[in-house]
């Protein structure tokens, strides 16, 4: 089930992933004792954290939060997915600190290696048995068309057994990241893109109506078949309805 909700603003999707994560959370830890997400850079940690953050309702002490993807870069860099993440909501709520999981600091320089480590990070959390199965995938698209640091044309899109990938030349900058792959986002419970803003309302076209294959993003299709859109009026202005 593909589900597109679209909102007159911003503010109104921030508040609505609020709404959401809150339910997603609440349901996940009553039925497993946890709530496992992972959360990918870009403008996304700002929206779903806006509200999320101030929420006492939100049990956080059961999360067990990883990065969608991450570039290869320290901690206290400007580019890091972890330091957005850390300072738009894991600042502000109590996530135990085993129970956040970074790219390894002292690997960057080895994407390759990194991404390996990534793998063992989440088997820890995981198992070893199959594929991670996460509660939530929280996404973005780029005005290519690609998601995490899965870039259009780039081979990491292709990636049918590793669950971390990573990349030495990415067209967005900074060049070296690592990156869950497909088969790991297509095994979550859910996966949530967050679109907003004019500037993306043409590719959101042409991956949610015209399903276009080479773009990354269209090949999101949870096994669960829960795949919904949180965006804005902006950018789903181009879509013949919602
Ligand atoms: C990263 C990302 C990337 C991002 C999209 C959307 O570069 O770290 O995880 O996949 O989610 O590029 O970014 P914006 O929301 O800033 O457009």
């Amino acid at each position: 089930m593909v589900q597109v909700f679209s909102f007159p603003t911003s503010d109104d999707v921030a508040q609505a992933l609020n709404t959401y994560l809150a339910q997603a959370s609440a349901t996940a830890i009553a039925t497993t004792g946890r709530f496992t997400i992972a959360i990918t850079g870009g403008s996304l940690p700002a929206t779903a954290s806006k509200y999320l953050k101030a929420n006492k309702a939100v049990d956080f002490s059961k999360w067990y939060v990883f990065w969608g993807d991450e570039r290869c870069v320290s901690h206290d860099h400007d580019d890091s997915n972890y330091k957005l993440v850390k300072e738009q909501l894991l600042d502000h709520v109590n996530v135990p600190a085993a129970q956040v999981f970074p790219i390894n600091p002292t690997l960057i320089g080895n994407p390759e290696e990194a991404a390996l480590d990534y793998h063992h990070q989440l088997a820890s959390v995981f198992g070893n048995g199959g594929v991670p199965e996460f509660d939530c995938v929280l996404l973005g698209i780029g005005p290519d068309g690609h998601l995490c640091s899965l870039f259009p044309g780039f081979p990491q899109v292709k990636e049918a057994d590793k669950w971390v990938t990573s990349i030495r030349d990415s067209p967005k900058p900074p060049p070296s990241r690592i990156t869950l792959t497909l088969p790991v986002l297509n095994n979550a419970k859910e996966a949530v893109f967050v679109v907003t803003g004019s500037g993306k309302s043409e590719m959101f076209k042409t991956i949610v109506e015209d399903k276009d294959t080479s773009k990354p993003s269209t090949l999101v299709a949870p096994k669960s078949g829960k795949l919904y859109w949180f965006v804005d009026d902006a950018a789903s202005q181009h879509l013949s309805a919602v």
